[in-house]
């Protein structure tokens, strides 16, 4: 389908759960509370969605979390998702603390379309300090594991004040040998009531000082203009590196003209954009008996009706920002 503003609306984040076993402060506040799991749309309220968003055009299916697999029953979901007889193309974003062997085994069999993993440094003492969590071994395993077996993986690292020379050079040494696509995150503003734009106050905060320390160290970033998936990524080949760098940045490199998507909060709520507080409550109809036709039409709307950009870079006085967290909207 086309939203107001022509663009091509088919790929819907969904958030499965707002909860998350580690404790990234710019994802969420210091004292969470998570919803209860009856609030939680059940996995067959959200494979009735995928069917019916279907019907419009929405054919991929990001799956988010908070930290998707702390959510019990999500394997059998994510198979029976993949199944689906419109062919949905299915990808996961996670934190890669939960991907042990066999569940890297089982998305390899049912054929994951794509798995990210947040990883913000690869140093274990600065991993503890920005997650709360020891969890730094387990994740870089599951890298290995995900790469040994050919899943497609692809690392957000967030770019952040704490960040260091020594994280970018690790993460060069990383993707030198493995083929992983390592994306440099310019931090959003979301979830804090500030009225003023983030500080940019790191030595690294925006993909340009990283592709600039890269060039000083003699590399050459190639642009790569092949798609690698369906999000605002562009990428960056590296000659002799097994993987690749993409870099979003929806601070400085706005990407909202040719943006595909909407989302869907794990209590049911349906975002238009990440940027606005507006959005479409499914859970009632859903739980009041509604049918296909009337939950194919709010889906429709709420893509319809995306608004035509964010205001990150410079909030607009009198926008209705989203106060939610980035845990609570699934990224
Ligand atoms: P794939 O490459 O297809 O896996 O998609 P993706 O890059 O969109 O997915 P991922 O969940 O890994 O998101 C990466 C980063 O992009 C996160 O920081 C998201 O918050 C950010 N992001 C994703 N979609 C949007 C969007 O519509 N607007 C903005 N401003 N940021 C987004
Ligand atoms: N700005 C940019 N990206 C963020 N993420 C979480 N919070 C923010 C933020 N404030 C990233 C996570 C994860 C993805 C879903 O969103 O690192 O990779
Ligand atoms: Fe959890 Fe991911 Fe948020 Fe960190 S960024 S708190 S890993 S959901």
């Amino acid at each position: 389908m086309q939203d107001c503003l022509n663009r091509t609306i088919n790929y819907m984040r969904i958030s499965v759960t707002d909860s998350c076993n580690l404790r990234c402060r710019y994802c969420m506040p210091s004292d969470p509370s998570f919803l209860p799991s009856d609030s939680l749309l059940t996995f067959e309220e959200l494979l009735r969605i995928c069917r019916v968003s279907s019907c419009i055009g929405i054919r991929h299916f990001k799956i988010t979390g908070g930290e998707p697999f702390v959510r019990p029953g999500l394997l059998p979901f994510l198979s029976e998702l993949k199944n689906q007889d419109f062919n949905p193309q299915v990808t996961i974003t996670t934190n890669g603390t939960l991907l042990t062997e066999e569940t890297l085994h089982f998305l390899k069999e049912i054929s994951i379309d794509g798995t990210n993993i947040s990883l913000d440094t690869l140093n274990r003492q600065r991993f503890c300090q920005i997650t709360g969590s020891d969890s730094f071994p387990a994740v870089m395993q599951a890298i290995k594991t995900g790469c040994a077996l050919g899943l497609p993986l692809k690392i957000n690292t967030v770019l952040l004040p704490e960040t260091k020379e020594e994280d970018i050079e690790k993460f060069l040494c990383l993707i030198k040998e493995l083929p992983l696509a390592l994306r440099f995150i310019t931090r959003m503003d979301i979830g804090k009531n500030m009225d003023a734009p983030l500080k940019e106050d790191g030595r690294f905060s925006t993909f340009a000082q990283v592709a600039a320390f890269c060039e000083k160290k003699g590399l050459s970033l190639i642009p790569d203009s092949s798609r690698k998936g369906n999000g605002p990524a562009s990428y960056f080949h590296i000659p002799g590196f097994a993987g690749c760098l993409g870099e979003i940045d929806a601070m400085h490199k706005k990407f909202c003209s040719s943006c595909n998507r909407i989302r869907l909060t794990a209590d049911g709520n349906l975002k238009p954009c990440l940027y606005y507080s507006d959005s479409y409550p499914l859970k009632e109809l859903l739980r009041k008996g509604c049918d296909d036709e009337s939950l194919r039409a709010r889906i429709w709307q709420a893509a319809y009706e995306k608004p035509s950009c964010h205001h990150f870079e410079k909030p607009v006085k009198g926008d209705a920002r989203e106060k939610h967290f980035m845990n609570q909207i699934g990224g």
